[in-house]
């Protein structure tokens, strides 16, 4: 087969065999064919968009390029979680918690966050010691004693899609729905679960900057699933601003902590809460979603999530403490205060602008290799709808270096609206995984 061959033809909006797909895929991987040819396909792929056949053979070629996960040593149905990422989404770490102590054994797979969102195992590791390098046999033993772990992605687990992620993102090749769909399933697919709960978000912090985009990538993935026999649900969410109050790696942790304290925004209790009854739901051990709901609250009310969440962090290598006394946690040293520069409503948090503040301060990477601040963030006071006056702060930022506070300032100014109008609350869940017939 020739490389230049099936870039034409994909150029041409021709359709290319699983063979040939398997072929670019498997030649990339390999170190057989270069990054440009690599990033002419995928550019072709972004600008033409791929048939279902094509992106059934990208999908399983990237899941097969590595390991795949075993957990059938775990009893029970196993059930995975997936965010599109977003700015302040820490929502695994409040999860996987309540899910487990209702029963459902949890084997979570987690990354690290790149340019403006965050990733959960740079959150899990603002508690010191935390270990997210857990071996395999670490990992499913961990599950197997206390029912969940979070853990980083090995490399042998799909390296051709590790690889043209990373290509993808340096050459403008990111957005595209059957690329996405395809780099999301085959990780999930290889991870080993029973069952997937997918959280695809949409507005101007996420990829997919419509709710009609958003709703093909879930229906995308959701038929690759269907497919790999995998049952997949799919929530549509909000990221045109931030989830809940806090953005930052430890304030991100402190905030998840508290959610299981019965504290916490309430958007974030409502997308936490939602996701959990589904999981509870698919895992077999409530009827319906309403049972799975109930669980889950009491998971959270009776402590048995904060106490989950205690036995994870200890079996993990950190200490109990910083659970149960998030006050221990490193902050930063110093915080400023945004004011309100008119009285209005707030009309919009610019997510993405406001990831790239806290990437400015320090605690977001631009490459692969940089090092976080994880004591850096902000506290976000009001929220889209609030009603404000002049010079009310509207957010607390915690830095260490005044330069960077420079930067992300400018950052933050820009991403407030404030009108005369009231908007209302924003909805967190656009669309349930029951909206989808
Ligand atoms: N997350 C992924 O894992 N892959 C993508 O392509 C986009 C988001």
């Amino acid at each position: 087969m020739d490389v230049i061959d099936l870039i034409n033809r994909k150029r041409r909006h021709e359709e290319l065999s699983r063979e040939e797909i398997s072929f670019l895929v498997e030649g990339y991987t390999a170190g057989q064919i270069p990054d440009y040819q690599m990033a002419a396909f995928l550019m072709a792929v972004c600008l033409n968009e791929m048939t279902d056949e094509e992106t059934i053979a990208l999908t399983f070629t990237m899941r097969d390029s590595g390991k795949i996960m075993d957990l059938s040593e775990v009893p029970g149905l196993k059930v995975d979680k997936h965010s599109t990422g977003g700015v302040g989404d820490k929502t695994t770490i409040s999860l996987i918690p309540i899910v487990s102590a209702a029963g459902v054994p949890c084997a979570k797979l987690s990354g690290r966050g790149l340019g403006f969102t965050g990733g959960t195992i740079d959150k899990l590791e603002c508690f010191p010691g935390f270990r997210t390098d857990l071996s395999d046999e670490e990992f499913v033993s961990q599950v197997k004693t206390i029912g969940a772990a979070i853990s980083g992605q090995t490399g042998d687990l799909t390296p051709a899609d590790r690889k043209i992620y990373a290509l993808r993102d340096t050459t403008g090749t990111v957005e595209s729905i059957p690329l996405i769909a395809s780099s999301i399933m085959s990780k999930k697919l290889a991870s080993g679960a029973d069952r997937i709960v997918l959280d695809v978000k949409t507005g101007a912090g996420a990829f997919m900057k419509t709710k009609e985009d958003a709703e093909k990538l879930a229906r995308t993935m959701t038929a690759l699933g269907r497919l790999a026999d995998r049952q997949v649900s799919c929530f549509i969410t909000d990221m045109n601003e931030p989830l809940g109050n806090a953005v930052g790696n430890v304030y991100e942790v402190i905030e998840a902590v508290k959610m299981l304290s019965g504290e916490g925004p309430e958007d974030y209790r409502e997308l936490v809460l939602s996701l959990a009854a589904e999981m509870i739901f698919l895992g077999g051990k409530a009827a319906n979603i309403d049972e799975g709901r109930r669980m889950a609250q009491k998971a959270v009310s009776d402590g048995s999530a904060l106490e989950q969440l205690c036995r994870i962090v200890s079996s993990q290598g950190s200490d109990e403490k910083y659970v149960r006394n998030p006050g221990l946690l490193k902050t930063a040293e110093k915080t400023a205060v945004f004011t309100a520069p008119e009285a209005g409503f707030i009309e919009g948090i610019q997510a993405e602008l406001i990831g790239r503040a806290e990437e400015a301060l320090g605690g977001g990477r631009a490459t692969k290799e940089d090092i976080i601040d994880l004591s850096v963030g902000m506290m976000l006071l009001k929220k889209t709808g609030d009603p404000v006056q002049k010079g009310e702060p509207l957010m607390e930022i915690h830095y260490n270096n005044e330069n960077k506070l420079e930067t992300a300032l400018e950052l933050i100014r820009k991403a407030y609206a404030i009108g005369l109008a009231d908007p209302g609350r924003k909805k967190v869940i656009l669309m349930r995984p029951e909206d989808f017939v």
